[in-house]
């Protein structure tokens, strides 16, 4: 199977109706209430270069798209939808990766975050560097909120003044992880300072060693001449 997992653009438009299907299929099937997303609204997503496509061939493989919230300090990659037939063998993965990247090359400074129940998606976002978060860690943007109106949880994630639901709140922040990082690179020079001091330590004592080899010879042969000498 070779497919290929690009960035949209103007040229794919004409798949917008059979994404937003495979959504609306998909959503039904895990008895989910995800608001059906219009394909005009995918189609912008396609013609500004906000999402990623998986095709084989002329096919609809997979897509994942990029919305901005709180003025773009948050961001989320949303819409991950694998048709059927190509589950299970690791496309939305690439996909996930695919959109990631680009949204960290669009949005370098954003924090990227999702909700979601879903097991796969969870596994992906952690291998991502996502940490699992409480709801008020993610954007407070009404507007985003607004989307889980069509869940069928909605009345729980209400009932918790919107601080926790059935979903799992998970986060990408650049700032942490550019942080974790630094330390990284600080415990690497300590641990490669020490080490150097381990091997200088060691050299010492070979030198010592021989030093010490060296001049218990040369008094055993002094010795040795001084009996001659006798
Ligand atoms: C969820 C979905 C995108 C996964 O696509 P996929 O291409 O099959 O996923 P991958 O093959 O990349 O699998 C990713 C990981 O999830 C695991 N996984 C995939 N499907 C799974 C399932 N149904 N149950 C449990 N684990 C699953 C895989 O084993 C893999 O884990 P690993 O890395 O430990 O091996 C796809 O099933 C789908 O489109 N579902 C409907 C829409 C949806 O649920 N979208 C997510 C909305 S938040």
């Amino acid at each position: 199977m070779k497919i290929s997992i690009v960035q949209a653009g103007e040229q794919h438009i004409g798949y917008a109706e059979q994404i937003c299907d495979a959504m609306a299929e998909a959503a039904t099937q895990r008895g989910t209430g995800i608001a059906r997303r219009k394909p005009e609204y995918i189609k912008g997503k396609l013609a500004e270069g906000k999402s990623i496509i998986a095709l084989d061939g002329d096919k609809l493989a997979g897509f994942s798209y990029i919305e901005t919230w709180s003025h773009a300090k948050f961001i989320a990659n949303s819409g991950l939808i694998v048709l059927p037939e190509y589950r299970k063998h690791g496309l939305a993965t690439k996909i996930k990766t695919a959109i990631f990247k680009l949204s960290r090359k669009k949005y370098p400074d954003a924090k990227i975050f999702g909700i979601t129940t879903s097991l796969p998606v969870m596994k992906i976002n952690s291998e991502l560097g996502y940490k699992p978060v409480t709801f008020s860690e993610l954007t407070q943007d009404e507007e985003f909120w607004k989307g889980c109106q069509s869940c069928k949880n909605h009345d729980i994630l209400q009932r918790n003044d919107r601080k926790m639901c059935l979903c799992t709140g998970m986060l990408y922040d650049p700032e942490r992880e550019s942080k974790m990082a630094k330390l990284g690179q600080k415990f690497n020079s300590i641990k490669e300072y020490l080490q150097s001091k381990d091997k200088d330590k060691e050299k010492n004592k070979d030198q010592s060693k021989d030093q010490n080899n060296f001049s218990s010879k040369t008094s055993v042969k002094n010795e040795k001449e001084s009996s001659l000498s006798l």
